[in-house]
């Protein structure tokens, strides 16, 4: 990742490389802002922690990328990276993708090495690695003549050399801001998280900070200058800097020169503009935004996160970056504990950060920056105090104001399972893209599609040609399925024709699995969401969806349409009564939880089966079809094989009837299908397979995804801290495929 990454120097004798910001967008980023395809965001992937995730794996998945977590942490953040690293090539991610996960962490990315760093301060480092700061010639993102201008009072020199903070005058924080007046200024790197929007640059600084934690001298980042304040400690912790004390110093500072302000305000709340296509972060405010909500958020999370690496790292040396971050950010889970997750932000934030110390570095911190920042004024009064302020301020925002999803409610709305589903969307292009989008959307974030859950299909319910081909990727769907892309789309609704070449892609991709030996045929949902009226339906369309029931019988098939079409339509699907659907999408994307979530009920039905991991506080469900075990057999059996040791047990349950079983039920798998003629009738095995911890926590973890066994369907979040890996054998068995 040339782009992010710049240049290294490497400093003899120094324990870290002095690195620090240029006040220009690399060039290399110089396209996300110049080329009108990359500059409109709604041909980039959403900013989700998903796509944040799924990039980090596609850089951790290149062949040619061998860095290890702490690597990884800093090299995003283009900081503190060991001289010996070799360097990202500019082809691992495309523009596109590159520029997604650069807005994700644009408070962080568009510096860089200005060849001077012999004379740079220390300060820059911690700055930069959270901080926004963008000048740059060729594209104006930050009108200098303006913050010049608006300077007053004891504010020192502007040195455009000199790497310091100065984006933050005028209420201003993001790039973006200083180019108008807008009430609501638009915030950048923000990633939306089920646990509130988080600047995930302070996050990611929060753990590249504390893999590497220093104690850095107070009098190395003042430069040699004198303080102007007295009781200051002589060292600052680098995970502060990079996390809470680097936002409340600057806020401090801000508004301790800019309003005299006794109080230093804390939290600004915003919003995304659309509550499926999260792409524009709104702020309800442009004065005191120096410590916006996301950023608290952030701030919080890298400094819990930095806080627990090592010992992380302890419990498994291997990590990822994108295990860690998927884990914390998790309904379930933790990291490595059911306790450590976003969820309990809150509570972990009381019990990680105290207040002394949180005063004291961010004391030492303010008082150095002081020495540094170009300032519209002095501070009148105590430093001491403000900083008070700002740390009491900050603690009673935090508990009172930020109402994120706590675990309990979260623990209510998340089911105990993971998704694991193929779903095909056949999609009629006469919706209004606007309207569809924000519905796909919700439906691939809430069946997980990602490397280790579900996958995404988009169809054209016209022909069934493939618009965006299978892929377990949110951030390719996203960047696949543009307006463009759908204006595109042939329109129109013909279901003989869509359903037929369904049917042979599914029938040959059947095929092309059982010939690399894979059994178990995926749990596969193709839903039509139709706007058109009047849907023709005769014989034909009829055969063909029965073929497909009979021939591919992990298959589901839904219909979601704009009008009631029940009468044409009932009698393609295998439940009329619930595989049918009016949805009423509205043109703006509003209430899409509302209107999808029938439609998300039925697909959550469908689950994957066969060798899987069981994740402590979740259960799997299994449902293997009659196609395996119809033909006569008396050694088949299905066995559910614990692969690893560690505590609590597995509990399973098998029914022949309840979709989801629960309870012991006896295993029968020796003449399954006696007393049924076809295939069609004899009804499948359902399985469930659930860890029993006690609610332990993992002391030590053995991670089940192996990148060099890529035939093992592995997950990332499958911590062996429990049970392991069960993997289910269907002992003697063979697939019919009769029609
Ligand atoms: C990658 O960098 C090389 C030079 O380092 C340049 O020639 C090439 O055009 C770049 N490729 C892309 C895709 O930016
Ligand atoms: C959100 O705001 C951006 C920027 O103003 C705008 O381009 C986009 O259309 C808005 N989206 C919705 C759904 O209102
Ligand atoms: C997305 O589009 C690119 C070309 O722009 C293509 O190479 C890629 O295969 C597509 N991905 C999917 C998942 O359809
Ligand atoms: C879709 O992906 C499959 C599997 O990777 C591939 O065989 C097929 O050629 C692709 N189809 C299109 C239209 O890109
Ligand atoms: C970038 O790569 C992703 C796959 O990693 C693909 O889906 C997307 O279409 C590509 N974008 C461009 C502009 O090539
Ligand atoms: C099946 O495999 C063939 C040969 O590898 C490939 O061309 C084809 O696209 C595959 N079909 C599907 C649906 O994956
Ligand atoms: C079935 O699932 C496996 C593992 O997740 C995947 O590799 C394969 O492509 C899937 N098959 C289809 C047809 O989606
Ligand atoms: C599909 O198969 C099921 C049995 O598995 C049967 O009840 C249903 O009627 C079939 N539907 C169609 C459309 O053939």
């Amino acid at each position: 990742m040339y782009w992010l990454l710049i240049l290294l120097v490497a400093i003899a004798g120094c324990t870290h490389a002095q690195l620090t910001a240029q006040t220009s967008v690399a060039p290399e980023l110089r396209e996300c802002y110049l080329d009108p395809l990359l500059v409109n965001r709604n041909n980039l992937p959403p900013s989700t922690i998903q796509v944040l995730i799924d990039i980090i794996q596609k850089i951790e998945d290149n062949s040619d990328v061998n860095v290890d977590l702490r690597q990884l942490s800093a090299l995003v953040l283009h900081t503190l990276i060991p001289s010996n690293l070799q360097v990202l090539a500019n082809t691992t991610l495309n523009s596109s993708l590159k520029c997604a996960i650069h807005h994700m962490l644009s408070t962080t990315v568009d510096a860089r090495v200005r060849g001077d760093e012999n004379t740079c301060n220390q300060l820059s480092q911690y700055r930069a690695l959270r901080t926004a700061r963008s000048v740059n010639d060729d594209v104006e993102i930050l009108n200098l003549a303006q913050i010049k201008s608006a300077t007053h009072g004891n504010m020192r020199q502007y040195d455009p050399n000199d790497d310091v903070e100065f984006s933050n005058y005028g209420g201003s924080k993001s790039e973006k801001q200083l180019l108008g007046e807008s009430q609501c200024p638009l915030l950048d790197g923000v990633a939306f998280t089920d646990w509130g929007a988080v600047s995930t640059g302070n996050v990611i600084a929060g753990i590249a900070a504390g893999a590497q934690l220093q104690q850095v001298p107070v009098v190395e980042l003042a430069k040699g200058s004198v303080l102007n304040y007295n009781n200051v400690q002589q060292t600052v912790t680098s995970i502060y800097p990079a996390t809470l004390s680097g936002d409340l110093a600057e806020a401090v500072l801000i508004q301790g020169t800019d309003r005299g302000s006794p109080s230093i305000a804390i939290g600004t709340a915003g919003n995304w503009n659309s509550s499926q296509a999260h792409r524009h972060y709104m702020l309800h405010s442009r004065v005191n935004v120096e410590m916006t909500d996301p950023e608290i958020r952030g701030d919080i999370d890298g400094f819990l996160l930095g806080s627990t690496i090592t010992n992380a790292l302890n419990s498994y040396s291997s990590l990822r970056l994108s295990q860690l971050l998927d884990m914390y950010y998790s309904s379930r889970n933790g990291v490595f504990n059911a306790d450590f997750r976003a969820c309990n932000r809150r509570s972990l934030s009381q019990q990680y950060i105290t207040s002394a110390n949180l005063v004291g570095e961010t004391y030492a911190f303010a008082a150095a920056l002081d020495t540094n920042m170009p300032l519209r004024g002095t501070i009148i009064g105590g430093l001491e105090s403000l900083v008070n302020s700002a740390v009491t301020n900050f603690q009673s925002y935090t508990s009172s104001n930020l109402n994120d999803l706590s675990c309990l409610t979260s623990d209510g709305q998340s089911p105990d399972y993971r998704l694991k589903t193929n779903l095909y969307i056949a999609l009629d292009s006469s919706w209004q893209y606007s309207a569809v989008y924000p519905a796909i959307a919700y439906l691939l974030d809430a069946i997980e599609v990602g490397k280790f859950g579900s996958s995404a299909t988009l169809l054209s319910a016209f022909d069934g040609s493939i618009v965006v081909n299978t892929t377990f990727s949110p951030a390719d769907f996203h960047s696949n399925y543009t307006l463009l892309k759908h204006q595109s789309m042939l329109t129109g609704v013909n279901l003989e024709t869509s359903l037929t070449n369904i049917r042979l892609m599914m029938q040959e991709s059947l095929r092309n699995e059982s010939l690399r030996n894979y059994v178990g045929g995926n749990s596969t949902v193709l839903l039509y969401l139709i706007n058109s009226g009047n849907i023709q339906n005769n014989e034909a369309v009829w055969e063909q969806a029965r073929q497909l029931n009979n021939t591919v019988p992990d298959l589901r098939i839904i219909f979601a349409t704009a009008t009631n079409q029940f009468d044409s339509l009932w009698n393609l699907v295998r439940d009329m009564h619930n595989d049918i659907k009016t949805i009423a999408l509205s043109s703006t994307g509003t209430n899409v939880e509302i209107v999808m979530g029938s439609v998300l009920e039925r697909i959550q039905q469908r689950t994957r089966q066969f060798d899987d991991f069981v994740e402590p506080g979740y259960i799997n469900f299994y449902a293997i079809s009659p196609n395996y075990f119809f033909e006569q057999n008396d050694n088949r059996r299905l066995r559910v094989v614990r692969s690893s040791s560690g505590v609590g047990s597995l509990v399973i349950c098998h029914s022949r009837s309840v979709v989801q079983p629960s309870g012991n039920i006896e295993i029968f798998l020796q003449n399954p299908c006696d007393g049924f003629w076809t295939i069609n009738s004899c009804p499948p095995l359902y399985l469930s397979v659930q860890s029993n911890t006690g609610g332990a926590a993992a002391t030590s973890a053995v991670c089940t995804d192996s990148p060099t066994t890529s035939d093992i369907k592995s997950r990332s979040r499958s911590w062996d801290v429990s049970v392991g890996l069960a993997v289910l054998e269907l002992v003697s068995s063979s697939y019919s495929l009769l029609s």
